[in-house]
């Protein structure tokens, strides 16, 4: 027993205390050097063997190292108390905040104008997508090879057989030539096929139309289909509902907010037939079709046209929305452009 001896131990104790990382290591480590068959407990053990010279000059040294061993193992301990891992979890940051997305002002428009519908007492339907020429023209009264299949020119699909046509005559399903429907006009026979009169619904639905775009004529773009039959249905009450529609989507004041018009127009699924324009930036935007459904369009239907009348109209969901807040172009509805999407 000697101070080399003290001396290695105190050595090999600091270093291993140094290395340690984690307290279940540090513990084992206080048994190895301080617990009861410790290194440094033994030498303490033996000291009274020792001669009383050495007893009393290795004893301090020894106790000394105790002292030391203690306190290094005891400062170590706390650093493993006070340590935070990086990652740990922090209850008192601030939380982030998750910015909002919102409705497009398309939806936006879509929602308040079947609202205004519904509080008038019409009921929302909707259609396919797809659609065949049967019910896109040939039952609207635009047969084949005639000149108003110009104004809608038409998407045609390719005919695979993994389509399914929403139709309830099997007939028709097959040799019919499939399309986008370039109108929501073709919900009106669909309709009436499956309803009893009297009724008033709305459409609202997407349509297609293969022609070019500009400022107010997009490709892809909705309609809001209007259909109102009943034994005395006339065009004034068509104007009465429009006048009130408007009057309740741009408010009380419209004739001053803004300016309207009927003007006399053809479609070969009315009769007569009339448009309304609304004035946007000193131009007359063209926004409905409307008229008195024809007798041929109700023949379709298997309805009589001598017992049933009523009108129909098409608005245009774009056109509508571009003057409810003054957009001076259609195609910024579509452009993805977040800075135009984020100002409604
Ligand atoms: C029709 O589509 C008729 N089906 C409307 C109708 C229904 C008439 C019932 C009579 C009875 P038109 O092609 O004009 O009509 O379209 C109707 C409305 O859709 C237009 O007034 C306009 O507001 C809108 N519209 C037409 N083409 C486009 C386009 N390319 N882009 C955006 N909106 C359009």
């Amino acid at each position: 027993m000697d101070y080399n001896e003290l001396e290695e131990i105190k050595k090999s104790a600091s270093k291993e205390i140094q290395e340690i990382s984690d307290a279940n290591s540090l513990e084992l480590l206080r048994i190895k050097y301080l617990g009861r068959k410790g290194k440094l407990t033994e030498i303490l053990r033996s000291l009274k063997d020792l001669p009383d010279d050495q007893k009393r000059e290795i004893g301090s040294q020894a106790n000394k190292l105790k002292k030391e061993l203690d306190n290094l193992l005891m400062q170590k301990l706390q650093d493993f108390k006070n340590y935070k891992p990086k990652s740990s979890f922090d209850v008192s940051i601030p939380g982030k905040k998750i910015p909002l997305g919102h409705l497009h002002p398309l939806t936006k428009t879509e929602q308040k104008i079947q609202s205004i519908f519904t509080s008038m007492g019409f009921s929302i339907v909707s259609g396919p997508e797809i659609e065949n020429d049967y019910y896109n023209f040939d039952a609207l009264n635009i047969p084949p090879n005639h000149p108003a299949r110009d104004a809608w020119n038409t998407f045609w699909i390719k005919r695979d057989t993994n389509i399914q046509m929403y139709t309830n005559d099997a007939n028709r399903k097959n040799d019919q030539r499939l399309l986008l429907r370039t109108h929501t006009s073709p919900v009106q026979i669909r309709y009436m096929e499956a309803h009893h009169p009297p009724f008033q619904i709305i459409v609202p639905g997407r349509v297609f139309r293969y022609e070019a775009t500009d400022a107010s004529h997009e490709i892809n773009f909705h309609q809001v289909e209007g259909l109102m039959v009943g034994k005395d249905v006339s065009l004034a009450n068509f104007k009465f509902i429009v006048e009130e529609f408007f009057k309740k989507l741009f408010g009380s004041s419209v004739k001053n907010r803004i300016q309207f018009r009927f003007r006399p127009s053809y479609f070969p699924f009315v009769e007569p037939g009339v448009e309304v324009d609304i004035l946007l930036k000193n131009k007359w935007l063209e926004v409905i079709g409307a008229g008195m459904v024809h007798p041929r369009v109700f023949e379709a239907a298997h309805y009589n046209p001598r017992e049933w009348q009523g009108f129909a109209f098409g608005l245009g969901l774009e056109r509508i929305a571009m003057i409810e807040y003054n957009i001076p172009d259609i195609r910024l509805f579509y452009s993805s452009d977040l800075r135009f999407i984020r100002q409604f």
